[in-house]
């Protein structure tokens, strides 16, 4: 057996393998399929202050090689994680993250404070691809300088290891990865969604009640890659790639490209099980390649 742990600034992980936000529930959901404790890493649902019911129906539509999503932070609040979630997931011998959104910089920091008080919790990842209400519904991840006041702020009131999720809806992600990184966070994660839209032709209609919504799966996978390479050159705090990992030789790609560890979102769609699958894999990768550890193969490639 090759050597899989990984360390992401206090968080140890028996592989680096973890589920994506909003694509593998509490992970209770899945436990049927897969060994939860098998994960490097579960990162629930997103999290916000208070209850959101989400968008109307429809809000997911396939597309060649992935799929559209407008869930929209379906959720029942930080208060309801604390006292329902929480009990039930604090005893999984993994790395239970949450994943924490808001619409303003209050609303992260608030929701910040109270995970930080969870002991089970070992970090929470900000997804700062939420509209700022506040500052005309523009995404903080699009701005290095609300990058830097939401990240900061939440840096103040969050003590354990603090990962930011960056949006690949911007011209060039390393200033925002910079930002995230000055700002204090210990790691920085990407990518979410792209922004993508479907239509109905017979109904000459939107196919999603939001008229735009998030692609992901298979499809993106270039342009993640591409991304979490130019990211990892750019900061010195661990990269954590997704976007498109649909089996071990994807994980393998980004890891070369530079992440310290991935993450699998919609591809548990299709195979539930498929975080152990892509853990087993990499492993019978380096034991292929005479590698004994996969910090190891972290941005290994040639170019
Ligand atoms: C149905 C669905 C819900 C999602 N919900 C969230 C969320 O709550 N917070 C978040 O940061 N990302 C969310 N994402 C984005 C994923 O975590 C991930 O960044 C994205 O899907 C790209 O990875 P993939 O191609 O492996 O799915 C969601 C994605 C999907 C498909």
């Amino acid at each position: 057996m090759a050597d899989l742990r990984t360390d992401i600034c206090g968080l140890h992980m028996c592989n680096p393998v973890m589920t994506a936000s909003g694509t593998f529930g509490y992970g209770t959901e899945f436990q049927d399929f897969v060994d939860l404790e098998e994960i490097g890493g579960i990162i629930v649902k997103g999290t916000t202050l208070a209850h959101r019911e989400g968008n109307p129906y429809p809000r997911m539509a396939e597309t060649p090689m992935g799929m559209l999503n407008a869930v929209g932070l379906q959720n029942k609040g930080v208060h309801y994680f604390v006292d329902h979630i929480y009990p039930t997931i604090k005893d999984i011998n993994t790395n239970m993250i949450v994943n924490v959104s808001g619409s303003a910089v209050e609303d992260y920091v608030e929701t910040a404070a109270i995970i930080n008080d969870l002991d089970k919790i070992p970090a929470i990842e900000l997804n700062i691809s939420c509209p700022n209400v506040k500052k005309g519904g523009m995404s903080f991840g699009v701005n290095p300088r609300a990058t830097d006041e939401v990240v900061s702020a939440v840096r103040n009131v969050y003590k354990k290891t603090l990962i930011v999720k960056l949006s690949p809806n911007v011209t060039d992600i390393t200033e925002i990865a910079k930002a995230a990184e000055g700002a204090g966070a210990d790691s920085v994660s990407l990518i979410n969604t792209l922004l993508g839209m479907a239509i109905d032709a017979e109904k000459m209609r939107p196919i999603l009640s939001t008229v735009t919504g998030g692609m992901s799966g298979a499809a993106v996978k270039p342009i993640a890659l591409r991304m979490v390479w130019q990211v990892s050159k750019a900061v010195n705090i661990p990269v954590i790639g997704l976007g498109g990992i649909m089996n071990w030789k994807d994980a393998v790609e980004f890891i070369l490209a530079g992440a310290s560890a991935i993450q699998i979102g919609t591809a548990n769609f299709i195979d539930p099980a498929i975080t152990v699958k892509v853990a087993q894999g990499i492993n019978d990768y380096l034991e292929r390649h005479s590698i004994s550890s996969v910090k190891d193969l972290v941005g290994r490639l040639e170019v």
